[in-house]
């Protein structure tokens, strides 16, 4: 796999809430980024029906049109009660009908769904959130790391900070749900400190590791 040092790196992502948790992670390693938005180009259509597929096909399309590395991350929240759905779908449940997105629809439909289970205890309510990044680079080669964070759904929803199902999703061991949380506090991790919080900063601590010279 070829150094990332001293490359512009684009970040294959239209959402705002992942842009800016990738800015604040890679913030301390000096590497030039631009999004795939700042390029103009176009959200390629998610056909996988895997975290790393979907990844992949951002990755790619980025680093294709870009002649440049980039980076995706493809995301989701996996729910045990719900035979782990949404899971790669997490984004089309708040999709709606005119193609906008309303998260609390897509939080009230999980609630619903766990409500008909019959699953009220923290321990009937049991999920993750994964995060795969891949980094692939213009002529296919690519890379993935992968990482979660543990944890189970609460309701009604808590805190305005963060973005997506964050307000739903309370941390294993903690009293704040990521919506409540700050950035600094969700990601939990900073290079050189011992393990990242959030899905997004253990698939990110891994590939600082493997392709920054992170600690
Ligand atoms: P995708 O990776 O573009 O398919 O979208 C993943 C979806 O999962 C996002 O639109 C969010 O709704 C949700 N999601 C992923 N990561 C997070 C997070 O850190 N907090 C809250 N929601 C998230």
């Amino acid at each position: 796999m070829r150094d990332l040092n001293g490359q512009t790196l684009v970040v294959a992502s239209h959402n705002s809430g992942k842009l800016r948790e990738f800015a604040d992670l890679l913030a301390p390693f000096g590497i030039e980024t631009k999004s795939a938005k700042e390029f103009g180009l176009p959200e390629p259509e998610e056909t996988g029906t895997t975290f790393e597929q979907n990844a992949y096909i951002k990755a790619f399309a980025a680093a294709q049109a870009t002649g440049l590395p980039a980076m995706s991350d493809d995301s989701g929240l996996v729910v045990d009660a719900l035979d782990g759905q949404p899971g790669v779908y997490t984004a089309n449940w708040a999709e709606k009908p005119d193609g906008t997105r309303d998260f609390m629809m897509a939080m009230e439909k999980t609630e619903k769904l766990l409500q008909e289970k019959g699953a009220t205890e923290p321990g009937q309510r049991a999920g993750r959130f994964v995060a795969v990044i891949c980094l692939a680079w213009p002529d296919g080669e690519a890379e993935y790391f992968r990482g979660a964070a543990e944890g189970h759904l609460v309701w009604p929803p808590r805190g305005e900070k963060g973005f997506g199902y964050d307000p739903v999703f309370l941390p294993l061991g903690h009293v704040r749900t990521f919506g409540e949380m700050s950035a600094e506090e969700k990601h939990g991790w900073k290079p050189g400190q011992a393990e990242a919080l959030s899905h997004r900063a253990r698939a990110f601590q891994k590939l600082a590791r493997a392709r920054l010279g992170s600690a």
